[in-house]
């Protein structure tokens, strides 16, 4: 019997592109009826090839269609990603917003920063996101002076580089968050960067998949994140951030 599982998953040997654990033909028809490729998208796309960007690391529609359900459930007007690349993500993020909603990306490539304010701008959202170059560790503290001098936390958080920094950036977001704002993490479960080391594996020793462990472990036991992992793609968390309640 052919295990449509492994059988999908083979379509991605030798590419970059993650495999997922729905079989083939329910990914195809669910990506078609929710999240079909856009024009917009095939523009971002097209922008990351003459960039030199590589393949498969922007998020999938299925899961951009994903982000842009959560942010429409919680009326998200301020998006704070980590990882711009062509843009992608932060297309999808911004779709989702209304009129004066803002998406700040963080980006380290000068290049492809470039790249993605120039095709963001293209596909029609360059006033909605705001691509910031610089490392996420070094722009952490004027993140979050600029939302303590602001009065402005953010919605929503995606992270989307370095995942050995994901525990760190999980307890940063809450100095960033709104009460039930949301923290969006891809690649909870795996990445095609992991060179065939697995999640589960008690050997492994990618320090990225130590961390991600962590990451998971933090985030399911956090007193103020009512969170959950979607077995969509990479794997992806939610969690919905509740502050501390301050004594009156
Ligand atoms: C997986 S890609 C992001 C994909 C994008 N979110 C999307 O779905 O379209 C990761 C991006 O993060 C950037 N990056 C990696 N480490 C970074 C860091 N420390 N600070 C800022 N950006 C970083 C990379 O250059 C790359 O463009």
């Amino acid at each position: 019997m052919i295990d449509p599982v492994a059988s999908q998953n083979a379509n991605f040997e030798g590419t970059t592109i993650c495999p997922s654990p729905v079989p083939g033909e329910l990914l195809a028809y669910i990506q078609e009826t929710f999240a079909p490729e856009t024009e917009a998208l095939r523009t971002l796309t097209a922008a990351a090839r003459t960039a030199g960007m590589p393949e498969g690391w922007e998020i999938t529609p299925d899961v951009g269609r994903l982000f842009q359900v959560l942010c429409r459930a919680i009326g998200a007007r301020r998006v704070l990603e980590f990882g711009t690349l062509a843009g992608h993500s932060a297309w999808w993020l911004a779709m989702a917003l209304p009129e004066g909603g803002k998406v700040v990306s963080v980006e380290i490539n000068p290049e492809w920063a470039e790249a993605a304010r120039r095709a963001l701008d293209e596909v029609g959202v360059g006033m909605k996101v705001e691509v910031r170059l610089g490392a996420v560790q070094e722009l952490l503290e004027t993140l979050e002076r600029e939302v303590r001098e602001r009065h402005m936390p953010y919605d929503a958080v995606f992270l989307d580089t370095d995942k050995a920094r994901y525990p760190e950036l999980l307890e940063w977001s809450t100095r960033v968050l709104r009460p039930g704002g949301l923290l969006l993490a891809d690649n909870v479960l795996r990445s095609s960067s992991w060179k065939g080391q697995t999640l589960l594996d008690p050997l492994a020793d990618d320090p990225r998949i130590l961390a991600i462990r962590r990451f998971n472990r933090i985030l399911a036991e956090h007193p103020h994140f009512t969170s959950m992992i979607l077995p969509l793609r990479a794997g992806v968390a939610v969690g919905v951030y509740e502050p501390p309640t301050t004594a009156p």
